[in-house]
């Protein structure tokens, strides 16, 4: 079988730390199952700013376009935070969203029922939480324009656009529908149409495009509405679909019902498949190069990365079979540790899946 080849973002903080740990996944699944993973390194986000003066560099945006797949880190921190908005390392993520036209962005909620303590809500409100965030990641409000901020009459005034074409929302809500009819065919499309056209437009798409789905019960909320129901009653959900900026943050939102972010993976895709891979949480500056981050969000990511980009689905099988005996076996890194327990770092956790997919 010819080489798969992977492009490696490690990014900032601890985007490096736990990138290091689901890589060492991948190498395992060559060795161990006969796989032909090839890993190509780039720099990205203030990383690739301090090397590169620059935080998406053309060469690695190349790196990322030949490669089968994407694994990012995390970029960001407060070394870089009084860097031009337009060499900030966010804006690599944007960079190579929208270059890449990655606008599926695939984000799970999942409580892993061994850390239903971890939840800030009750653990009957959240046990068996599944939920699927679908959010638009190429257009809306965050890539509209005009936008700026410019003088009027003595004062300055700042404006963005919040706008979606047909076929922008056809195209996500087909992404939205696919993955409910894999799940529980339950779709819920948030919105705010009692206030924006743009919103009343994106109804009216979704609700046409669901005709083709006539298998999946589609609702409508409002944005407002769902964060509500979010914190109120997550279980009704299955399948949230939603454009940039309101995905944003729900998926904030729905990370923490399942009070581990460092649990949680992400894909985003383009339309052929092809995917980049990361963990929901940042790079977490605070606790950097300290080795104790969590690296399980970045290697659900591989899990991901192995079913959406390359089919794989009996080896993203092992990998989150492993994860779940890991955690099963009681090991815990700092964030989901309880009082008393001991605590394992960044590579000891790795260690620990990799000891399981044998
Ligand atoms: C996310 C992040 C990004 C976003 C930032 C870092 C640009 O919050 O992926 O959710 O707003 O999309
Ligand atoms: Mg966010």
């Amino acid at each position: 079988m010819s080489n798969r080849v992977i492009a490696v973002l490690p990014g900032d903080g601890i985007g490096e730390e736990v990138t290091a740990q689901a890589v060492r996944v991948i190498e395992k699944l060559n060795a161990a199952f006969d796989s032909s993973f090839a890993c190509q390194h780039a720099p990205v986000g203030g990383t690739a700013y301090d090397l590169h003066g620059t935080p998406l560099p053309e060469e690695t945006l190349s790196t990322a376009r030949e490669a089968d797949a994407i694994l990012l880190g995390a970029v960001g921190g407060p070394k870089w935070e009084s860097a031009p908005r337009e060499l900030r390392p966010e804006r690599a993520l944007l960079g190579l969203r929208s270059e890449m036209s990655l606008f599926s962005n695939l984000r799970p909620a999942i409580l892993f029922p061994e850390l239903a303590d971890a939840s800030t809500l009750k653990p009957e409100v959240v046990s068996g939480l599944d939920i699927m965030i679908v959010r638009e990641l190429t257009g809306g409000i965050y890539f509209g324009g005009p936008r700026g901020i410019e003088e009027v009459d003595g004062q300055r005034r700042g404006f963005n656009t919040m706008e979606y074409t047909e076929s922008e929302i056809q195209r996500i809500a087909h992404s939205a529908f696919k993955a409910a009819m894999q799940r529980d065919k339950k779709l819920c499309s948030v919105d705010k149409a009692n206030v924006l056209e743009v919103s009343e437009l994106w109804r009216e798409v979704v609700t046409k495009i669901g005709s083709e789905y006539p298998e999946v019960e589609l609702s409508h909320m409002y944005v407002d509405n769902a964060c509500m129901q979010l914190v109120r009653a997550p279980k009704q959900f299955d399948v949230i679909l939603t454009t940039n900026m309101f995905g944003d943050i729900l998926s904030d939102a729905a990370s923490m019902l399942t009070g581990s972010i460092g649990m949680l993976p992400s894909a985003s895709l383009d339309s052929n498949g092809k995917g980049m891979y990361e963990p929901v949480h940042g790079s977490a500056p605070d606790i950097a190069g300290q080795g104790i981050a969590n690296p399980l969000a970045s290697i659900l990511s591989v899990a991901m990365l192995l079913r959406y980009t390359f089919n794989e689905n009996e080896l993203g099988d092992k990998v989150e079979s492993a994860v779940k005996r890991v955690l099963a076996n009681g090991v815990r890194t700092a964030d989901i540790a309880n009082e008393g327990e001991t605590v394992a770092s960044t590579s000891e956790m790795g260690q620990a899946v990799l000891d399981e997919l044998s």
